[in-house]
């Protein structure tokens, strides 16, 4: 028997089905508020509201639980990879050796990007944002898939592996010659060979007259950093992408507001301003205690940032694995970078402050992924970049749950309005 529950408005009662998911959390579905009490719910910032129904990724806050469907992210981030991972978010199953060689040669066949896309990144300045850089490549793509990109959910559906294919290859395509316009070097085309995060490697670091070889090592650091941002529920981006995606708009372009969303410094911009933080510290020769009493302001514009969410009122979890994994990573690059030890240092002492524990503010996936990304070579101002490469999967996957939702509505929230009150036109020659 389905439970109820019954919300009393003045003396009339209004039931609303209860509705509970398959990890037991639990919501009130109120669809039916508006048509039968006149009422909407009101929830600025969605943070008690469930948009939709997904079977892609479990977050539970409370306990600092991650899982990709079903499996457990310290599982994945110890035996799978980045690529396997995206499959599991993508298609909901663990690929087979078949589907995992498939998944594996459609990204090489769509590493490469069109000569003439080169020409999009001469428009902007070197300096621009390579967020606004990486949204505009995306954002050009259903000109070059027209037939991938129909806007129309049934077709573009029929030709969904492909779309996605293109979408997770070159958005990585992408960052790096962003990174390469930037530098003002030659763009280095992909090699079919390379397996996807050394392919990436290449792309960045590889000369027209040397080729770069990752280490080991270091394709395997990347693979965890991009594995552990490849999904995480309805974030603000991912949101986006739905939201996109809801008006029928095709995958890259839904994508492309996402990667927008994504820039924000609350958002997928911490990495960035994490390092900014930990260099400004050790080049102040601070102990962290000034960014800690400045975080303890509360002003959104000094917060220590790498530190809180959301939904985690614990541990993220993914925090914990690339911070035990930067030791072995820079032990085995051979790399000492001192603000590591601050990150550390700082991170002690918050999770000792009263501030930030009885505000169960603790470190989140940004606060370790930048030292990681540093060691393997990659600049700081593209870190934002790199996490938009990892969360494409968990951006594709939830764009394909909208557009095969047989029950689909465009994402429309209602509001309270608390602007003027009725009021007539006042010709010009009147007003004050
Ligand atoms: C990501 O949603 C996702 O899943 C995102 C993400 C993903 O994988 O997609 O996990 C990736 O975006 C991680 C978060 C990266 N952002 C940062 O590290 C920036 C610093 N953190 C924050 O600004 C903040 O914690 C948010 C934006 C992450 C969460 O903001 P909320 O939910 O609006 O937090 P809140 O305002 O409810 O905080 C409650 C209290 C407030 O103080 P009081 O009003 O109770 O006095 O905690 C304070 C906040 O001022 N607070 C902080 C703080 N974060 C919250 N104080 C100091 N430093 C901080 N970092």
């Amino acid at each position: 028997m389905a439970k109820t529950a019954s919300l009393k408005i003045d003396d009339k009662e209004y039931p609303l089905p209860v509705m509970e998911g398959t990890e037991g959390e639990k919501a009130i579905d109120t669809r039916t508020l508006r048509a039968s009490s006149g009422y909407i719910a009101y929830d600025q910032g969605y943070g008690n509201t469930g948009s939709c129904e997904s079977k892609i990724t479990y977050l539970d806050g409370d306990n600092g639980v991650l899982c990709h469907r079903g499996y457990p992210i310290d599982q994945l981030a110890q035996q799978s990879d980045f690529v396997e991972t995206a499959y599991l978010v993508i298609y909901g199953e663990l690929p087979n050796a078949t589907q995992r060689k498939e998944f594996g040669l459609l990204l090489r066949k769509n590493a490469a990007v069109e000569t003439q896309m080169q020409k999009i990144l001469e428009g902007f300045p070197t300096s621009a944002s390579p967020m606004a850089m990486l949204s505009a490549l995306v954002s050009a793509l259903p000109a070059y898939h027209a037939e991938l990109a129909t806007n129309n959910f049934e077709k573009d559906l029929q030709s969904f592996d492909l779309a996605a294919a293109i979408a997770m290859s070159k958005i990585r395509t992408f960052v790096a010659m962003i990174y390469r316009y930037q530098k003002g070097l030659p763009f280095m085309f992909p090699k079919q060979e390379l397996p996807f995060c050394d392919n990436f490697l290449h792309m960045m670091f590889s000369e027209p007259y040397k080729d770069y070889l990752a280490m080991p090592e270091v394709a395997k650091a990347l693979n965890l950093v991009l594995l552990l941002h490849a999904d995480h529920e309805q974030n603000c981006s991912t949101s986006t992408v739905r939201m996109v995606g809801s008006s029928a708009a095709n995958l890259f372009t839904s994508i492309s507001a996402g990667i927008c969303a994504l820039s924000g410094p609350l958002h997928g911009g911490a990495n960035v301003a994490v390092m900014q933080m930990l260099q400004s510290i050790h080049d102040e020769g601070d102990d962290g205690s000034r960014f800690i009493a400045a975080a303890k302001s509360g002003s959104k514009s000094n917060r220590l940032m790498g530190f809180g969410h959301a939904v985690y009122r614990n541990f993220d979890p993914r925090a914990r694995i690339i911070g035990d994994a930067c030791d072995s990573v820079l032990n085995k690059l051979g790399v000492d970078d001192p603000l590591l030890a601050i990150a550390k240092h700082l991170e002690q002492a918050a999770l000792k402050d009263d501030y930030f524990v009885s505000r169960k503010l603790y470190p989140n996936v940004d606060f370790y992924s930048g030292i990681i990304m540093r060691a393997i070579g990659i600049p700081m101002n593209m870190f934002t970049t790199m996490f938009a490469i990892g969360r494409a999967p968990g951006y594709i996957a939830n764009w394909r749950e909208v557009a095969m939702n047989p029950k689909g509505r465009i994402y429309r929230p209602r509001q309270i309005y608390v602007g003027p009150t009725k009021r007539d036109y006042i010709p010009m020659g009147k007003r004050g």
